[in-house]
């Protein structure tokens, strides 16, 4: 989406963009822009509201934000504009920026009209989005220059597109080793270092949980370490983990509800990888390594069957209760391979990882598990800036017990119709190493949702720009 800044509307033609916050439906002084008079009886700036006038070649939607609009509405609110309104647009569009909109404001804006571009038609011969055409200007009309935020913005929602596309591609295009070589071509792109573990590499690491999960798959399993590390041996150091299982069948405990949906199950990973694209885009000067395990959850005479006991890299033993509850396995080793490996001072992992955290939160929140006051309440402020909230649950001592097994260190589940999300949790916790800063989120409800944007269900982006402004924001 190309853009340029213009100082008034002088000699423009095309379709101009208003922002209006509200006034109130009896105010006598009608809102007034760019020659156009509308009497407040029509249009006031009631959120979720626009209003559409045609004058001096210009088609003029004014867009109703309500008397305050927090981040997250108004992205979706341009989101809207940009993708349900796109036969209006032609290659020139301008935006008025209101005097009084902050940078974060600015920054909704124009993330969510470039969100709006995003089509899921990725099979069909649609065209390009209006935006997307290189002919396309979107021209910022402003008093003040906003040229940083609308770059900032602008590769905010590029990596959100990429995370949504991975999330929304269906299993036989994204495999293991799709996401193993979109890694490796970002981290060339954009500067990062990117490892690739195969089966037989991650055999000699010793990732024994991670290889039993994919064991039932002909898809290759692939271990994707990346390292974004600027030149300052100062820096803060961020271990990041993303569940990158391509399809969940279930396993031999295959699914009855819902399998339909498990193309998303990497979404986890999706996020990680967006999230390090964008880290490296904006050049934040923080170290930040990644381990993103990505396998299939197959069904096959290889599968791992319930009851196996498989080794893990850490070296405890698990005894695998349900094989469904694969995510928990490849995201132990994910976790002990890092901290083992690369001692970050924080770890944060994201997982589509229960459907205990969906029927708890639905597709509103996600679940936030730490022991870590600091950093529980640091992810929280990034989530509720950016739109992309969370919500603690605990990891006391008193669920720890769910997880004993008779014949193991430890067991998979705890076979119980109850607390799903926080006996998951305390499972991943077991690999830790104790750490003191580690923080999971239990994305399953947030990461593929049902809304405006589409009949079926799909990616939301969810996590990348989360973890972005978490890093920032240390
Ligand atoms: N990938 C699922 C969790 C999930 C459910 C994600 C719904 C998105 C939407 C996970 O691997 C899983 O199957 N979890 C089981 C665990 C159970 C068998 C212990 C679950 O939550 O039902
Ligand atoms: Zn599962
Ligand atoms: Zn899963």
């Amino acid at each position: 989406m190309n853009t340029q800044e213009i100082k008034d509307l002088e000699g423009f033609t095309g379709v101009v963009l208003v922002p209006v916050f509200e006034t109130n439906p009896q105010n006598v002084v009608p809102i007034e822009f760019h020659g156009v008079s509308i009497p407040s009886k029509v249009f006031y700036g009631k959120k979720d509201t626009h209003y559409l006038v045609e004058k001096y070649d210009c088609l003029h939607i004014f867009v109703g934000l309500g008397k305050k609009i927090e981040y997250k509405s108004l992205k979706t609110l341009f989101r809207r504009i940009a993708s349900k309104e796109k036969e209006r647009f032609g290659k020139n569009v301008a935006l008025y920026i209101p005097e009084t909109f902050t940078l974060q404001q600015v920054e909704a804006t124009i993330s969510g009209l470039s969100l709006g571009t995003y089509q899921l038609s990725h099979f069909k011969n649609d065209d390009p989005h209006p935006f997307l055409i290189k002919e396309f200007s979107l021209s910022i009309l402003s008093k003040n220059d906003h040229t940083e935020t609308i770059v900032r913005a602008t590769k905010i929602a590029r990596a959100q597109k990429e995370v949504m596309q991975l999330v929304d591609l269906p299993s036989n295009v994204v495999t293991p080793s799709y996401m193993a070589e979109w890694a490796k071509d970002m981290g060339k792109a954009h500067g990062f270092e990117v490892r690739v573990l195969d089966a037989a590499a991650s055999k000699i690491e010793g990732l024994d949980a991670f290889l039993s999960v994919g064991k039932g798959s002909a898809k290759e399993p692939q271990f994707i370490i990346m390292d974004y590390q600027p030149q300052d041996d100062k820096l803060r150091h961020i271990g990041l983990v993303g569940k990158g299982i391509t399809f969940d069948t279930g396993g031999l405990n295959i699914k009855t509800a819902g399998m339909v949906h498990m193309k998303s199950d990497m979404a986890g990973a999706a996020a990680v990888l967006g999230a390090m694209v964008l880290i490296a885009d904006l050049q934040l000067p923080v170290r930040v390594t990644a381990v993103v395990p990505c396998c299939e959850n197959a069904v096959d005479k290889d599968s791992f069957y319930p009851s196996d006991v498989i080794k893990s890299y850490q070296g405890a033993t698990i005894e695998v209760i349900d094989t469904d509850a694969e995510g928990r396995l490849i995201l132990a080793d994910g976790l002990s391979y890092l901290i083992k490996n690369f001692k970050p001072e924080i770890v944060v992992d994201m997982a589509t990882l229960t459907g205990s955290c969906v029927a708890t939160f639905g597709y509103e929140c996600a679940g936030l598990f730490t022991n870590n006051a600091e950093l529980q309440q640091k992810l929280q402020y990034s989530g509720d800036a950016v739109g992309e909230r969370m919500w603690p649950l605990p990891l006391w001592d008193a669920y720890t017990s769910e997880l004993d097994s008779d014949i193991a260190d430890v067991k998979n589940y705890h076979g119980k119709p109850y607390a799903g999300a926080i006996t998951a949790a305390k499972f991943l916790e077991y690999f830790t190493d104790k750490h003191t800063a580690w923080a999971h989120l239990d994305i399953a409800g947030v990461a593929f949702v049902d809304d405006e944007f589409a009949k079926s269900k799909h990616a939301s982006g969810y996590g990348a720009h989360l973890l972005t402004h978490f890093i920032e924001n240390l």
